[in-house]
């Protein structure tokens, strides 16, 4: 009988210890993901810095000139394939959801023949004063909407300073008279003419003017 007793008593012991345990098992696992939320705090918290980064380099943004001296034409004829959705590159080439961009560089902005361009790049284009410059092309197609507020072209852009320099110097052989690359080191002035950026090469120095 005694033993009987202190049998359910241990019984009773070990259930309740089961128990116990089970509990702890499970508010354990409750208490876990709370904490394993922290580190996905920390994550968010490193896309800031992420997102911060690519404006600093943008703000230092190298010269079209420079960085068409090291430009790839083949790389750039792979990167035109993005284009190739709306643009021809063929000599009187169709119009598609954009212009052809045969000659493009240094043709005067939203003058393609037979395109019907959007009033911001109208506008952009000054009546026919703008050209496509090297520089001109530079900023476009860095973020085609920032640079022509309304432009119809729905393209993210180009943020790679490689991607933009080898596919403006693959729109260049687009020519039967490729424009002269501008000349690197140049200052920022002397592509504004567009038409002869080799002109001043030497002689105008107008490295200064920065
Ligand atoms: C989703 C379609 C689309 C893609 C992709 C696209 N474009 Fe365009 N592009 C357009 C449209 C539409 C216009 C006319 C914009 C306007 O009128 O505002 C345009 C205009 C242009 C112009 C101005 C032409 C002119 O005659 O004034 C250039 C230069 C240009 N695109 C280059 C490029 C390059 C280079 C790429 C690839 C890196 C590219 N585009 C990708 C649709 C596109």
């Amino acid at each position: 009988m005694d033993s009987f007793e202190i049998n359910k008593l241990i019984g009773g012991l070990l259930g309740t210890v089961f128990v116990v345990f089970s509990v702890g098992i499970v508010s354990d696992a409750l208490f876990a993901s709370p904490a394993s939320e922290k580190p996905g705090f920390a994550i968010e918290a490193t896309e800031e810095p992420a997102e911060g980064g690519p404006a600093a380099p943008a703000a230092e943004a190298k010269p079209i000139a420079d960085l068409l001296a090291n430009a790839n034409v083949e790389a750039g004829a792979a990167v035109f394939k993005k284009c190739q959705a709306c643009h021809s590159g063929e000599k009187g080439g169709p119009n598609k959801v954009g212009p052809d961009l045969w000659d493009v560089v240094d043709r005067p902005v939203a003058s393609h023949e037979g395109f019907a361009y959007s009033a911001g790049m109208k506008e952009y284009s000054k009546a026919g004063a703008e050209k496509w410059t090297y520089e001109n092309l530079d900023h476009f197609l860095l973020s085609p909407k920032k640079d022509v507020k309304g432009t119809a072209m729905g393209f993210a852009g180009l943020p790679k300073d490689e991607d933009r320099a080898n596919v403006i110097a693959y729109l260049r052989t687009l020519s039967d008279n490729p424009k002269p690359l501008p000349t690197p080191g140049a200052s920022a002035a002397a592509p504004a003419e567009g038409a002869a950026p080799a002109k001043p090469a030497e002689g105008a120095a107008p490295a200064p003017a920065q």
